[in-house]
Protein backbone atom coordinates (compact mmCIF):
# COMPACT_ATOMS: atom_id res chain seq x y z
CA UNK A 1 0.00 0.00 0.00
CA UNK A 2 0.93 3.37 -0.62
CA UNK A 3 1.82 6.30 2.11
CA UNK A 4 -0.79 8.59 3.55
CA UNK A 5 1.38 11.95 4.69
CA UNK A 6 0.23 13.33 7.96
CA UNK A 7 0.51 16.90 7.30
CA UNK A 8 -0.94 19.87 9.58
CA UNK A 9 -2.63 22.72 7.86
CA UNK A 10 -1.78 26.01 9.59
CA UNK A 11 -4.50 28.50 10.16
CA UNK A 12 -4.55 31.16 7.85
CA UNK A 13 -6.02 34.33 8.96
CA UNK A 14 -7.28 36.50 6.48
CA UNK A 15 -6.04 40.70 7.47
CA UNK A 16 -9.18 42.02 8.74
CA UNK A 17 -11.06 38.84 9.38
CA UNK A 18 -13.25 38.41 11.99
CA UNK A 19 -13.45 34.59 11.32
CA UNK A 20 -12.27 32.34 14.06
CA UNK A 21 -9.03 30.18 12.04
CA UNK A 22 -9.98 27.03 10.83
CA UNK A 23 -7.66 24.93 11.77
CA UNK A 24 -7.49 21.17 11.04
CA UNK A 25 -4.48 19.45 12.90
CA UNK A 26 -3.21 15.47 11.66
CA UNK A 27 -6.06 14.99 8.91
CA UNK A 28 -4.35 12.68 6.53
CA UNK A 29 -4.14 13.80 3.21
CA UNK A 30 -5.53 12.41 0.74
CA UNK A 31 -3.44 10.08 -0.39
CA UNK A 32 -1.97 11.56 -4.58
CA UNK A 33 -2.63 9.13 -7.15
CA UNK A 34 0.15 8.77 -9.82
CA UNK A 35 -0.55 8.19 -13.22
CA UNK A 36 -0.46 4.16 -13.80
CA UNK A 37 2.73 4.63 -16.61
CA UNK A 38 2.89 0.76 -17.76
CA UNK A 39 -0.24 -0.75 -17.19
CA UNK A 40 -0.71 -4.30 -17.05
CA UNK A 41 -4.14 -4.04 -18.69
CA UNK A 42 -6.11 -1.32 -20.54
CA UNK A 43 -8.96 -1.15 -21.33
CA UNK A 44 -10.15 1.25 -24.03
CA UNK A 45 -13.71 2.36 -24.95
CA UNK A 46 -14.92 -0.80 -24.01
CA UNK A 47 -18.91 -1.68 -24.57
CA UNK A 48 -20.80 -4.81 -25.19
CA UNK A 49 -24.07 -5.95 -25.66
CA UNK A 50 -25.91 -9.23 -24.43
CA UNK A 51 -27.95 -9.45 -27.94
CA UNK A 52 -29.75 -6.26 -28.70
CA UNK A 53 -29.46 -5.14 -24.59
CA UNK A 54 -25.98 -2.87 -23.56
CA UNK A 55 -24.23 -3.67 -20.69
CA UNK A 56 -21.02 -1.48 -20.78
CA UNK A 57 -20.90 1.96 -22.00
CA UNK A 58 -17.30 2.58 -22.98
CA UNK A 59 -15.47 1.91 -20.16
CA UNK A 60 -11.99 3.45 -20.28
CA UNK A 61 -9.26 1.91 -17.21
CA UNK A 62 -5.79 0.93 -16.54
CA UNK A 63 -5.06 -1.62 -14.35
CA UNK A 64 -1.48 -1.47 -12.77
CA UNK A 65 0.79 -4.37 -12.98
CA UNK A 66 1.01 -6.60 -9.32
CA UNK A 67 -1.69 -4.39 -7.66
CA UNK A 68 -4.91 -5.60 -6.77
CA UNK A 69 -7.49 -3.18 -8.07
CA UNK A 70 -10.87 -3.63 -7.23
CA UNK A 71 -14.24 -3.32 -8.79
CA UNK A 72 -17.23 -2.41 -7.30
CA UNK A 73 -21.03 -1.42 -7.48
CA UNK A 74 -24.44 -1.87 -7.13
CA UNK A 75 -25.82 -5.34 -8.35
CA UNK A 76 -26.10 -5.01 -11.99
CA UNK A 77 -23.65 -2.57 -12.89
CA UNK A 78 -21.64 -4.60 -14.71
CA UNK A 79 -19.02 -6.09 -12.73
CA UNK A 80 -18.47 -9.41 -14.02
CA UNK A 81 -19.14 -8.30 -17.59
CA UNK A 82 -16.23 -6.15 -17.02
CA UNK A 83 -14.11 -8.79 -15.49
CA UNK A 84 -15.18 -11.36 -17.88
CA UNK A 85 -14.33 -8.96 -20.93
CA UNK A 86 -10.37 -8.96 -19.66
CA UNK A 87 -10.29 -12.70 -20.74
CA UNK A 88 -13.13 -12.96 -23.79
CA UNK A 89 -14.64 -15.07 -21.08
CA UNK A 90 -17.88 -13.13 -22.37
CA UNK A 91 -17.99 -14.30 -25.76
CA UNK A 92 -18.61 -17.95 -24.54
CA UNK A 93 -22.00 -16.31 -23.91
CA UNK A 94 -24.30 -16.00 -27.26
CA UNK A 95 -25.01 -13.20 -29.07
CA UNK A 96 -22.40 -10.85 -27.42
CA UNK A 97 -20.74 -8.14 -28.84
CA UNK A 98 -18.00 -6.58 -28.05
CA UNK A 99 -16.40 -2.94 -29.34
CA UNK A 100 -13.35 -1.45 -27.98
CA UNK A 101 -10.06 -2.61 -27.23
CA UNK A 102 -8.51 -4.55 -24.10
CA UNK A 103 -4.40 -4.28 -24.13
CA UNK A 104 -2.45 -6.78 -22.64
CA UNK A 105 1.41 -6.31 -23.04
CA UNK A 106 0.86 -4.11 -26.29
CA UNK A 107 -1.69 -6.10 -27.62
CA UNK A 108 -5.21 -5.71 -28.01
CA UNK A 109 -6.70 -9.11 -26.93
CA UNK A 110 -9.56 -8.75 -29.08
CA UNK A 111 -7.90 -7.93 -32.51
CA UNK A 112 -8.81 -10.73 -34.91
CA UNK A 113 -5.50 -12.41 -34.79
CA UNK A 114 -5.49 -13.55 -31.68
CA UNK A 115 -6.60 -16.77 -29.99
CA UNK A 116 -9.19 -16.16 -26.70
CA UNK A 117 -8.21 -20.06 -25.52
CA UNK A 118 -4.46 -18.18 -25.29
CA UNK A 119 -6.23 -15.04 -23.50
CA UNK A 120 -7.94 -17.22 -21.36
CA UNK A 121 -4.90 -19.38 -20.48
CA UNK A 122 -2.67 -15.94 -19.59
CA UNK A 123 -5.37 -14.56 -17.99
CA UNK A 124 -6.88 -16.70 -14.74
CA UNK A 125 -10.57 -16.47 -13.50
CA UNK A 126 -11.88 -17.57 -10.50
CA UNK A 127 -15.65 -17.51 -9.58
CA UNK A 128 -17.95 -16.69 -6.54
CA UNK A 129 -19.35 -20.39 -6.64
CA UNK A 130 -16.05 -22.64 -6.16
CA UNK A 131 -16.23 -25.10 -9.15
CA UNK A 132 -13.40 -27.95 -8.56
CA UNK A 133 -13.54 -30.52 -11.30
CA UNK A 134 -14.86 -34.30 -9.99
CA UNK A 135 -11.54 -35.08 -9.84
CA UNK A 136 -8.80 -36.05 -7.38
CA UNK A 137 -6.98 -33.04 -5.24
CA UNK A 138 -4.24 -33.41 -8.20
CA UNK A 139 -6.51 -33.90 -11.14
CA UNK A 140 -7.61 -30.07 -10.43
CA UNK A 141 -4.47 -28.74 -10.11
CA UNK A 142 -2.66 -30.70 -13.35
CA UNK A 143 -5.67 -30.93 -16.04
CA UNK A 144 -4.94 -27.34 -17.37
CA UNK A 145 -1.72 -27.65 -17.73
CA UNK A 146 -1.56 -30.85 -19.02
CA UNK A 147 -3.89 -29.81 -21.84
CA UNK A 148 -1.75 -26.93 -22.68
CA UNK A 149 1.08 -29.51 -23.28
CA UNK A 150 2.50 -28.93 -19.92
CA UNK A 151 6.37 -30.02 -20.34
CA UNK A 152 7.84 -30.31 -17.35
CA UNK A 153 7.38 -32.44 -13.85
CA UNK A 154 3.87 -32.43 -13.15
CA UNK A 155 3.98 -33.45 -9.27
CA UNK A 156 6.72 -30.41 -9.04
CA UNK A 157 3.62 -28.04 -10.77
CA UNK A 158 1.11 -29.28 -8.72
CA UNK A 159 3.04 -29.04 -5.21
CA UNK A 160 4.32 -25.13 -6.43
CA UNK A 161 0.61 -24.41 -7.39
CA UNK A 162 -0.98 -25.95 -3.99
CA UNK A 163 1.91 -24.08 -1.85
CA UNK A 164 1.36 -20.66 -3.97
CA UNK A 165 -2.63 -21.40 -3.35
CA UNK A 166 -1.67 -21.92 0.32
CA UNK A 167 -3.47 -25.02 0.30
CA UNK A 168 -0.26 -27.70 0.12
CA UNK A 169 0.08 -28.50 3.73
CA UNK A 170 -3.73 -29.15 4.06
CA UNK A 171 -3.80 -31.75 1.29
CA UNK A 172 -0.50 -32.86 0.68
CA UNK A 173 -1.52 -36.59 2.13
CA UNK A 174 -4.51 -37.04 0.11
CA UNK A 175 -3.51 -35.52 -3.45
CA UNK A 176 -4.70 -38.61 -5.34
CA UNK A 177 -6.69 -40.02 -2.99
CA UNK A 178 -9.56 -36.85 -2.27
CA UNK A 179 -11.83 -35.63 -4.39
CA UNK A 180 -11.64 -31.81 -5.12
CA UNK A 181 -15.54 -31.95 -3.89
CA UNK A 182 -14.31 -33.28 -1.06
CA UNK A 183 -13.24 -30.23 0.12
CA UNK A 184 -14.29 -27.41 2.17
CA UNK A 185 -15.83 -24.19 0.27
CA UNK A 186 -12.25 -21.96 1.44
CA UNK A 187 -10.26 -25.54 0.32
CA UNK A 188 -12.24 -25.92 -2.57
CA UNK A 189 -11.88 -21.99 -3.35
CA UNK A 190 -8.10 -21.94 -3.13
CA UNK A 191 -7.90 -25.29 -5.20
CA UNK A 192 -9.75 -23.25 -8.16
CA UNK A 193 -6.98 -20.48 -7.55
CA UNK A 194 -4.25 -23.10 -7.86
CA UNK A 195 -5.63 -24.80 -10.90
CA UNK A 196 -5.84 -20.98 -11.95
CA UNK A 197 -2.02 -20.56 -10.99
CA UNK A 198 -0.75 -23.74 -12.70
CA UNK A 199 -1.23 -22.26 -16.24
CA UNK A 200 1.21 -19.66 -15.61
CA UNK A 201 -1.00 -16.81 -15.71
CA UNK A 202 -0.10 -13.27 -15.79
CA UNK A 203 -3.37 -12.12 -14.54
CA UNK A 204 -5.89 -13.27 -12.06
CA UNK A 205 -9.24 -12.60 -11.92
CA UNK A 206 -11.67 -12.74 -9.39
CA UNK A 207 -15.47 -12.59 -9.51
CA UNK A 208 -16.76 -12.21 -5.63
CA UNK A 209 -14.51 -14.72 -4.57
CA UNK A 210 -15.13 -15.23 -1.42
CA UNK A 211 -19.07 -14.05 -1.22
CA UNK A 212 -19.92 -18.43 -0.81
CA UNK A 213 -17.27 -18.56 1.99
CA UNK A 214 -17.65 -17.65 5.88
CA UNK A 215 -15.47 -15.28 7.56
CA UNK A 216 -12.20 -16.96 8.33
CA UNK A 217 -12.00 -18.85 4.90
CA UNK A 218 -12.55 -15.53 3.71
CA UNK A 219 -9.84 -13.73 5.48
CA UNK A 220 -7.47 -17.10 4.38
CA UNK A 221 -8.32 -15.76 0.88
CA UNK A 222 -7.91 -11.96 1.39
CA UNK A 223 -4.54 -12.37 2.87
CA UNK A 224 -3.80 -14.91 -0.34
CA UNK A 225 -4.62 -12.30 -2.83
CA UNK A 226 -1.88 -9.53 -1.16
CA UNK A 227 0.60 -12.70 -1.16
CA UNK A 228 0.04 -13.20 -4.67
CA UNK A 229 0.14 -9.49 -6.15
CA UNK A 230 3.82 -10.05 -5.20
CA UNK A 231 3.85 -11.79 -8.58
CA UNK A 232 0.79 -11.64 -10.16
CA UNK A 233 -1.98 -8.66 -11.37
CA UNK A 234 -5.25 -9.15 -10.06
CA UNK A 235 -8.55 -7.90 -10.54
CA UNK A 236 -11.54 -8.36 -7.91
CA UNK A 237 -15.05 -8.07 -8.18
CA UNK A 238 -16.65 -7.89 -4.54
CA UNK A 239 -19.67 -6.32 -2.95
CA UNK A 240 -18.13 -6.41 0.30
CA UNK A 241 -16.52 -2.53 0.64
CA UNK A 242 -14.38 -3.40 3.62
CA UNK A 243 -12.83 -6.21 1.17
CA UNK A 244 -11.71 -3.36 -1.01
CA UNK A 245 -10.81 -1.18 1.27
CA UNK A 246 -8.69 -4.05 2.95
CA UNK A 247 -7.22 -5.69 0.15
CA UNK A 248 -7.11 -3.27 -2.95
CA UNK A 249 -4.74 -0.79 -4.22
CA UNK A 250 -6.83 0.83 -6.81
CA UNK A 251 -11.05 0.74 -6.68
CA UNK A 252 -13.12 1.59 -9.55
CA UNK A 253 -17.05 2.47 -8.63
CA UNK A 254 -18.88 1.62 -11.57
CA UNK A 255 -22.78 2.51 -12.23
CA UNK A 256 -25.83 1.58 -14.19
CA UNK A 257 -28.02 4.43 -15.07
CA UNK A 258 -31.46 4.82 -16.07
CA UNK A 259 -30.41 3.22 -19.47
CA UNK A 260 -28.98 0.17 -17.48
CA UNK A 261 -25.69 0.61 -19.59
CA UNK A 262 -23.07 0.13 -16.97
CA UNK A 263 -20.53 3.02 -16.88
CA UNK A 264 -17.17 3.85 -14.31
CA UNK A 265 -18.07 6.59 -12.51
CA UNK A 266 -14.50 6.99 -10.59
CA UNK A 267 -11.58 5.14 -10.58
CA UNK A 268 -8.45 6.26 -7.86
CA UNK A 269 -6.80 4.76 -5.09
CA UNK A 270 -8.52 2.81 -2.70
CA UNK A 271 -8.44 5.09 0.25
CA UNK A 272 -9.21 7.98 -1.89
CA UNK A 273 -12.48 6.73 -3.12
CA UNK A 274 -13.44 5.45 0.51
CA UNK A 275 -12.79 8.43 2.37
CA UNK A 276 -13.02 11.66 -0.17
CA UNK A 277 -15.15 10.27 -3.52
CA UNK A 278 -15.32 13.18 -6.21
CA UNK A 279 -18.33 11.93 -7.32
CA UNK A 280 -21.61 12.20 -4.92
CA UNK A 281 -22.65 8.97 -6.62
CA UNK A 282 -19.51 7.52 -5.27
CA UNK A 283 -20.10 8.88 -1.41
CA UNK A 284 -23.84 7.94 -1.77
CA UNK A 285 -22.88 4.46 -2.53
CA UNK A 286 -20.04 4.33 -0.11
CA UNK A 287 -21.89 5.40 2.36
CA UNK A 288 -24.78 2.62 2.25
CA UNK A 289 -27.32 5.41 0.41
CA UNK A 290 -27.81 2.78 -2.40
CA UNK A 291 -27.29 -0.49 -3.84
N1 LIG B 1 -25.56 -13.82 -19.95
C1 LIG B 1 -26.28 -12.68 -19.95
N2 LIG B 1 -27.25 -12.47 -20.86
C2 LIG B 1 -27.97 -11.33 -20.87
N3 LIG B 1 -27.78 -10.31 -20.02
C3 LIG B 1 -26.83 -10.46 -19.08
C4 LIG B 1 -26.03 -11.64 -18.99
N4 LIG B 1 -25.17 -11.50 -17.96
C5 LIG B 1 -25.42 -10.28 -17.42
N5 LIG B 1 -26.41 -9.66 -18.09
C6 LIG B 1 -26.96 -8.31 -17.81
O1 LIG B 1 -25.92 -7.37 -17.89
C7 LIG B 1 -26.00 -6.43 -16.83
C8 LIG B 1 -24.72 -6.45 -16.02
O2 LIG B 1 -24.65 -7.70 -15.36
P1 LIG B 1 -23.40 -8.15 -14.51
O3 LIG B 1 -22.16 -7.90 -15.29
O4 LIG B 1 -23.64 -9.55 -14.07
O5 LIG B 1 -23.47 -7.14 -13.28
P2 LIG B 1 -22.82 -7.23 -11.81
O6 LIG B 1 -21.73 -8.26 -11.85
O7 LIG B 1 -22.33 -5.85 -11.53
O8 LIG B 1 -23.94 -7.61 -10.88
C9 LIG B 1 -27.24 -6.78 -16.04
O9 LIG B 1 -28.31 -5.98 -16.50
C10 LIG B 1 -27.47 -8.24 -16.39
O10 LIG B 1 -28.83 -8.57 -16.32
MG1 LIG C 1 -21.45 -10.05 -10.79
Amino acid sequence: MHHVTEETIEPRVAAGSSHPPRVRVGIPAPAVDEPIEHPAIEVRKLSLWYGPKRALGEIDLKIAAKKITSLIGPSGCGKSTLLRSINRMNELIPRVRTEGEVIVDGVNIYDRRVDPVVVRRSIGMVFQKPNPFPKTIYENVAFGARINGYGGSMDELVERSLRQAALWDEVKDDLKKKSGLALSGGQQQRLCIARALATSPDVILMDEPCSALDPIATQRIEDLMVELAREYTIVIVTHNMQQAARVADRTAFMLAGDDLVGRLVEYGLTDQIFTSPRDSRTEAYITGRFG
